[in-house]
């Protein structure tokens, strides 16, 4: 089977479909969160319906092609994988009624551009400088194709070329292709980090957690209309045809500058191992995989490529002072562990894929945009991706750290500072550069597949 190279993927497969369980409407749920597929390609396309009627007859012929969770492993999938998702303006445009359009939550209808002062996507990556008209409330739809190779992705491409052609006023306002970067034999992303090595694992899917990730989380969670990890589902958008069995994403396209990254590896440190040591310690992994809570002092790459040991540890016992893994770095904040409260509350499911060609070792940064374009699906916006932003990402005194912001992505502009714990003197780097540039981003909603049926039927008999 291909090896699956995208970043930020799922870390477990529906291997054992037998042992799904019936509580789960495999057959409505869009696949996308529920299993990663193994592509070595993809293609985005942000859409614009001109009419309802036009967004309507789109969205009709193109259902029989989005992906379920009950075709996951199955031959039917075995090439592509289509997902259809819609913004708040989409929902209306298609004719969504505005009492339902009113039961949706706050910062879906506002979209994500809006939301710029809750994510702290402020100077380089505010909304005002993002590309592909993400940012319009003329963004209706987002397809987004996984394709097994490139030659298969270029063949959907004509396919859905000409569809949208003959669909009266459906327009591709921007598009973006992503490719895996070689070697292939594992995934990871521009600046060389083994990627896809912790997600949560939903209840009823029947995949075992690794050692260390904890229990499954409750569907709900990430899928309306489950009982999720405070109890029944509560406050469904309306009707319930619409919402059940849908998820929200949160789309980001993130340019990463490798370039400054590896100048700034070089100039903080003298020999090449202390150059991987800073890498590691932005991250909280070498770039292996191996966690530095693990292995603090040197890398362990074989660690770092075995799923049953990468996860298998703690912060608040096993580093509580982050002499190995930083308090500010990376995973660490994206994922505190046991070292903050209501964590299976905050869980969120990663997908999406690297974009641009690779920058070989030793050239300089030749100016070309590369980077991540990636999706973290949940149930709740706010209590899930928008507090992970706002609080782990981009609050200076996350951790009562003073003055950080995530070093990978958070928003850098020169003024913040990395603290390296370390005995007897801690290091502090002063004015951390900004690695990563937010491109564009966007809220979607991807809607079960009777949802979709119910969307492509709005208007009928009017
Ligand atoms: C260019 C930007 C980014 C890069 C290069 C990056 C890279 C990585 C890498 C290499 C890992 C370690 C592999 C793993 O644990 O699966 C990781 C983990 C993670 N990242 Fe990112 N990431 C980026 C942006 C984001 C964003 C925007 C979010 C969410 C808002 C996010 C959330 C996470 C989470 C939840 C983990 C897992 C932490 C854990 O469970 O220990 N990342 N990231």
């Amino acid at each position: 089977m291909a090896i699956l190279q995208q970043s930020h993927g799922i870390s477990g497969d529906l291997t054992d479909c037998t042992a799904k369980l019936d509580s789960l409407e495999f057959d409505d749920i869009q696949h996308f969160l529920m299993a990663r597929p193994p592509a070595r390609a993809a293609r985005y396309e942000f859409l614009t319906f001109g009419n309802p009627a036009g967004g309507r007859e789109w969205l009709t012929g193109l259902i029989d092609k989005v992906g379920t969770a009950s075709a996951v492993g199955s031959s039917l999938l075995d090439a592509r994988w289509v997902t259809v998702g819609f913004t708040w303006n989409g929902l209306q445009t298609l004719g969504v009624t505005e009492a339902s359009l009113a039961t949706f939550p706050e910062e879906f209808r506002q979209g994500m551009a809006a939301r710029a002062g809750v994510l702290g996507t402020t100077g380089a990556n505010h909304p005002d400088h993002w590309v592909g008209g993400l940012a319009s409330p003329n963004l209706h739809a987002i397809v987004v194709l996984f394709a097994r190779d490139v030659a298969e992705r270029e063949r959907c491409r004509g396919e859905h070329e000409r569809y949208v052609a003959q669909s009266g006023g459906v327009e591709v306002l921007s598009a973006l292709d992503l490719e895996a970067i070689p070697p292939f034999d594992y995934a990871h992303e521009h600046f060389g980090y083994r990627d896809r090595l912790s997600q949560p694992v939903i209840e009823g899917t029947g995949v075992e957690p690794t050692p260390g990730s904890g229990l499954p989380i409750k569907a709900g969670e990430f899928f309306l209309g489950y009982p999720d990890e405070e109890g029944p589902a509560a406050g469904l958008p309306q009707p319930e045809i619409l919402s059940r069995n849908g998820s929200y994403v949160a789309y980001l396209r993130m340019e990463e500058h490798v370039g400054a990254f590896r100048d700034f590896l070089r100039a903080r440190g003298e020999t090449p191992e202390e150059q991987e040591l800073i890498a590691a310690k932005l991250m909280g992994r070498w770039r292996s995989g191996a966690p530095l809570v693990l292995t603090p002092d040197r890398d362990d790459p074989k660690l770092g490529a075995d799923s049953q040991r990468s996860n298998d540890f703690n912060y608040a016992k096993m580093d509580p002072h982050g002499y190995g893994c930083p308090l500010g770095a990376h995973i660490r904040r994206m994922n505190p562990r046991d070292t903050a409260v209501n964590m299976n509350r905050r869980k969120m499911i990663r997908r999406g894929g690297t974009y641009g060609p690779p920058l070989p070792e030793g050239v300089p940064d030749d100016g070309i945009e590369r980077g991540i374009a990636a999706f973290v699906g949940c149930a709740s916006l706010v209590r899930q991706f928008e507090f992970a932003m706002n609080v782990w990402a981009n609050d200076p005194n996350f951790h009562e750290l003073g003055n950080e912001h995530d070093p990978i992505f958070g928003t850098q502009d020169g003024t913040f500072d990395m603290t390296i714990p370390k005995r007897p003197i801690r290091k502090k780097i002063k004015g951390l550069p900004a690695f990563t540039t937010i491109r564009g981003g966007a809220y979607f909603f991807l809607p079960g597949i009777k949802a979709l049926r119910y969307l492509a039927s709005l208007g009928a008999g009017l």
